[in-house]
């Protein structure tokens, strides 16, 4: 072992944090491990919990605090040439409503670990070291995800970003309902992060490298027994929505000839969605592809009126659409928008889209990879290298500075979910491959 990772430590924090929930404690203990559901939505009284106790630790190790207008946190080890471009790190502490404990907060505190483990070990790095916990990875509250690293990145403009409609209401319905729409700006600036967001962005010299540890949440590693997965591209993530509009009315009043039932119109569509996903599969494995690229996900309907006994009139459709290749999560849209025309003729609705996002895959450096590859050999870690199939915040880091990721197998490929697992062992290694690349990096 080349470098001791206080992995007691780690998971005590790992599961201290996961207790700072909107979910009630997991009484069950049936289960092989504790499973803690996580609710974690950004600004809510649990994040800012969350934050403080983070900073605590972080002041505690010696680094210095940081925050940005949009809530972002650096956490600062100063290196001996600080003006130098620094070596970044971190993730997210953001929990989907009922999920798991691990996502985001294991390069969180895993990044935390790694400077501690190497400040202990005595190592003093050339390039200052940052390890960043950033604003609202999950799209829950404002819509869009990744927020604080868009801003980050210069890749979201800071006035539209202010006007996002706080959308805390339809994902947690006990939230209490404000009187008037309120936006980012009004909650984060109540939450205590003040100052335009016109400053959130990063210069393009501020990273001489980034690599986000994060748990793998699919099954290869596991099914294939391998340690690590260095990440070398990012699936290209899209959001929509569609407002489907029919006609409501009396459930047993309203006769079926008579119907323009926004939500049969709604399954259509999401149907459709699944129908050309399968089709763009089915071609690029026709071309000698892998064919599991392309991914579409309807996972939030709003439904209006939303009785039992009233036709739906109205329905806005959630979509979340991946690939590799924008051409083909284009071509897959397009697909979808001609089926959206004729459901429009044929059912008597209207169908209006709302474009949330669209960007473009990203690529790691080959350079930081090679840099990772050098640690799992060196550490007698088998890897294995990889695209990620979820987005994450080195997405738009990419945009500017060089990145990589660096994967721990999680138990069945389960993410999104309370019992979302990794192990102490994929823990401690990950962390401590991580460590070493920090250091291998900041000496550069
Ligand atoms: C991140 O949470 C994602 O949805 O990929
Ligand atoms: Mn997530
Ligand atoms: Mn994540």
């Amino acid at each position: 072992m080349t470098l001791p990772i206080n992995t007691d430590r780690l998971l005590r924090e790992l599961h201290h944090l996961a207790t700072i929930t909107d979910c009630p404690p997991n009484t069950d203990t049936s289960l092989p491990e504790p499973t803690q559901a996580v609710t974690r939505i950004v600004f809510t009284p649990r994040d800012l919990e969350a934050r403080a106790w983070l900073t605590s630790l972080a002041e505690a190790a010696g680094f210095t605090v940081r925050v940005d207008p949009v809530g972002n946190t650096f956490i600062r080890w100063e290196g001996s040439e600080p003006s130098l471009p620094a070596v970044g790190t971190g993730s997210h502490i953001d929990a989907i409503p009922h999920s798991g404990m691990y996502d985001g907060t294991v390069g969180v505190l895993g990044g935390l670990e790694a400077l501690r483990a190497l400040k202990e070990s005595g190592f003093q790095p050339k390039r200052s070291l940052e390890l960043l916990l950033l604003t609202s990875e999950e799209p829950t509250r404002f819509g869009i995800g990744c927020l604080g690293s868009r801003l980050l990145g210069g890749v979201l403009d800071p006035h539209t970003a202010d006007a996002f409609p706080d959308r805390i209401a339809e994902s947690d319905p006990s939230a209490p309902k404000p009187d008037i729409a309120l936006t980012l700006h009004d909650v984060r600036t109540a939450a205590g992060f003040t100052g335009s967001l016109a400053d959130v962005k990063l210069a393009a010299d501020h990273y001489h490298a980034w690599v986000e540890l994060h748990i793998e949440q699919g099954p290869l590693l596991e099914r294939d027994g391998i340690a690590l997965g260095i990440v070398t591209a990012i699936s290209a993530p899209a959001g929509y929505r569609f407002l489907v509009e029919g006609f409501g009315g009396h459930a047993g009043a309203l006769l079926m000839p008579d119907r323009r039932d926004a939500l049969c119109a709604a399954a259509e569509l999401i149907l459709s969605i699944e129908r050309h996903t399968l089709a763009a599969n089915a071609a690029a494995r026709a071309a000698g592809h892998s064919g599991v690229d392309s991914v579409a996900t309807v996972g939030k309907l709003e439904i209006h009126p939303g009785n039992v006994n009233a036709v739906p009139s109205r329905v806005l459709v959630n979509l979340d659409i991946r690939d590799t290749d924008v051409n083909r999560r284009n071509g897959t849209m397009d697909a979808v928008r001609a089926d959206i025309r004729e459901l429009e003729q044929r059912r008597g609705v209207k169908v209006t889209e709302e474009f949330v996002n669209a960007d473009a895959p990203a690529h790691s450096s080959e350079s930081i990879v090679a840099t990772l590859e050098a640690v799992c050999e060196a550490e007698g870690a088998s890897y294995r290298k990889m695209v990620s199939r979820a987005y994450h915040d080195s997405t738009f880091i990419a945009q500017i500075a060089p990145i990589a990721m660096l994967f721990i197998p999680c138990r069945n490929g389960v993410s999104h979910r309370p019992d979302e697992y990794s192990t102490p062992e994929a823990i401690e290694l990950g962390t401590r491959v991580l460590a070493l690349t920090l250091a291998r990096l900041a000496n550069e």
